[in-house]
């Protein structure tokens, strides 16, 4: 017998209390009263992960395949890609898996990426964008874009109106409720963060990596917002999630004293990729679009900042428009 939902309160204290929220202790708490996804929830769908080679990706890649996906594993280095494909048939041996090597952070590779992809596939039921970098120094990319800003949203931005020919696919108008899902695995880090259009390249003040991070792990969930309005016509629905703390080689290597202090208390890469899963799995976020969701439920996006005004918000998407010179979304 499954065991009840935690009440509402609870878990709200939960996600402000932010420790036991975020740490293994919230996702214990709350996964006690989660339903069973059916083991063939995923069974004929086709879900592209980027950096999927490492930490959360492969958890999220791993979890997706289980449920019965073809997993496109999308990397910047194909040798590691294919370790992970040979993880995802260890667990799976029945499960589709191709490797497609991107750099994220240089647009030209993202549109060469997005062709061959358009060229190799018939249609795509989900896209998560969970490559994330957290950089010690400000590094700019070949288009000279921060490599926050590239990384977190300029790339995801371009992929998805890139690949939207195959999410359009996946998104058939006579299945209503089955369609395609674009993904944004934020942090909770964005809470710390406003919506910086002033500054988007982080030229102004002392650089700081973790700064970088978070006002682009913001601008990930405003731009899951804008981009869920923009696909609604084409029945492609856009989220944005939180993983909680997660023991990954990327929180070990980036953030080391976090990860010594927090050791014991971090959740599993399995146990953090869990909503990203869910969110391509489970038939409610199938019928709603644009929310921020933490452990299976919808979060508030503002606990320290005021709402971005409808100015900031337009202003990002022109950022975007602009830095991807995408004609079409002006
Ligand atoms: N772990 C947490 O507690 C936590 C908390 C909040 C949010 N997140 C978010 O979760 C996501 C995954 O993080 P993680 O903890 O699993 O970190 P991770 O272990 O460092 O994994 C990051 C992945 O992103 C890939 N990547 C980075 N830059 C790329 C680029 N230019 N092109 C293609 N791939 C690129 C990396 O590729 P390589 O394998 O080649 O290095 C790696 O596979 C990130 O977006 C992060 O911000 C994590």
């Amino acid at each position: 017998m499954p065991f009840p939902r935690l009440p509402r309160l609870v878990d709200a204290a939960l996600d402000r209390l932010v420790v036991p929220g975020y740490s293994k202790l919230g996702y214990l708490a709350r996964s006690a009263g989660w339903p069973a996804l059916a083991p063939d929830a995923l069974a004929g769908r086709t879900i592209a992960v980027t950096g999927a080679s490492s930490g959360l990706g492969t958890a999220t890649a791993v979890g997706l395949a289980g449920l019965g996906a073809a997993v496109e594993l999308v990397v910047r280095d194909r040798k590691r890609g294919e370790a992970t494909r040979e993880e995802i048939l260890a667990a799976h041996p029945q499960a589709r898996v191709t490797v497609a090597r991107c750099d994220l952070s240089d647009l030209a590779d993202v549109r060469r990426y997005a062709l061959d992809a358009r060229d190799r596939l018939l249609a795509l039921h989900g896209l998560v964008h969970n490559a994330g970098v957290l950089p010690a120094e400000r590094v700019e990319t070949p288009q000279g874009h921060e490599l926050c800003l590239a990384t977190h949203v300029l790339a995801p931005f371009l992929l998805t109106r890139e690949l939207l020919p195959l999410l359009r696919a996946g998104s058939p108008p006579d299945r209503p409720g089955t369609p395609a899902r674009v993904v944004f695995v934020s942090s909770g880090g964005m809470y710390t963060a406003s919506l910086r259009t002033d500054d988007p390249e982080y030229t102004e003040g002392r650089y700081s990596g973790g700064a970088a991070y978070a006002r682009t792990k913001r601008m990930q969930v405003v731009l899951a917002e804008l981009l869920a309005d923009d696909l609604a016509a084409a029945g492609v629905v856009v989220h944005s999630m939180h993983p909680g703390w997660a023991d990954t080689p990327g929180v070990a290597d980036s953030l080391p004293g976090f990860h010594r202090l927090t050791g014991p208390l971090l959740r599993t890469a399995e146990q953090g990729a869990d909503t990203a899963v869910w969110l391509q799995a489970a038939v409610e976020p199938g019928h709603c679009s644009g929310l921020f969701w933490h452990d299976r439920a919808p979060r508030p996006t503002h606990y320290l900042f005021g709402e971005e005004t409808a100015a900031e918000r337009a202003a990002l998407w022109t950022l975007c428009v602009d830095a991807t010179h995408d004609a079409e979304a002006r």
